[in-house]
């Protein structure tokens, strides 16, 4: 049966360590002091104050917090002498404690409360900068580019392409008629020698006209080059290639997911144009 060690506890002396106002001022006064630096930091770091200001803060609080809490548990339990009868051995109850000594409740509520409230104004403080300094959400802005269905494909001088503009073999960097230069929106426009195949998507493909997004899948890079002789789209960051006859799938390098097609169609006036955003995410994979 187990034994209640609690039973036989017998105390000879219990002193009760007495109350310091000194060490209490000490820990309000840190507590204060901590949170008064988190505040400066809060402060001076988003409007770019001086580094040895901001940073010299964030030392200091950090320092009289750790000292408040370290002086708040100076003299917070009792010294306690007290015996326990035991039979011996008692391998059963070997690692139960000797004694439950309690720490010193009442009179240090207010410090408690006080210690806790300073932690929490020290770290809404600490954290606040860095948490504003994200920035708003992105929210779908990655997720989406420039192209809406009836937008122009046009060049880097504005001028609306229609697919004889390129020659057969012939590439060209090519822009939303009103996002010229928006690198996430960019295209390379090609026409091809035979016409693509699956998993290439025919309904986006004019008079042999295809176009994929320019960033690359694999660290968004702009996949500049082509070489005619193989048929490849060629990222130069890391030698990813791409075959834009069959939907610009990877075919060499660490890219693993293919350049995104642009849905392509003629406008009234026999202008490319799009039909749509991108069906699948620009650039690297991030969710
Ligand atoms: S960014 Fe294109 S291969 Fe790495």
């Amino acid at each position: 049966m187990k034994q209640d060690p609690k039973a036989e506890l017998r105390v000879i002396s219990r002193t009760e360590p007495p109350a310091s106002k000194l060490n209490d001022s000490i820990v309000v006064l840190t507590a204060g002091g901590a949170v008064l630096c988190a505040l400066v930091f809060a402060v001076a770091l988003p409007l770019g104050g001086p580094l040895p200001l901001y940073g010299g803060a964030l030392s200091l609080g950090l320092l009289l917090f750790g000292v408040a809490i370290r002086r708040y548990f100076t003299d917070r339990f009792p010294d306690i002498e007290a015996i326990e009868l035991r039979e011996i051995p008692d391998p059963d109850h070997a690692d139960e404690p000797l004694s439950d000594v309690e720490a010193l409740g009442p009179r240090r509520s207010f410090l408690k409360r006080a210690l806790i409230a300073s932690g929490a104004l020290f770290g809404i403080g600490i954290a606040a900068p860095p948490i504003a300094s994200l920035g708003p959400a992105p929210g779908g802005t990655l997720l989406r580019t420039a192209w809406r269905p009836g937008v122009r494909l046009v060049t880097n001088e504005g001028l609306p392409v229609q697919p004889d503009d390129l020659a057969m073999g012939g590439i060209a960097s090519i822009w939303p008629q009103d996002a010229i230069g928006q690198e996430r929106s960019s295209v390379l426009l090609l026409r091809l020698t035979t016409p693509p195949v699956a998993p290439t998507n025919l309904d986006w493909v004019v008079d042999n006209v295809v176009a994929y997004s320019k960033v690359c899948t694999h660290a968004g890079c702009p996949v500049a080059l082509y070489r005619e002789q193989d048929n490849a789209l060629f990222c130069p960051c890391h030698q990813s290639t791409f075959d834009p006859s069959r939907g610009a799938v990877p075919t060499f390098g660490p890219a693993a997911r293919a350049l995104p097609q642009l849905p392509l169609g003629l406008d009234d006036q026999g202008y490319l144009v799009a039909l749509d955003d991108f069906q699948a995410q620009v650039g690297p994979a991030f969710d």
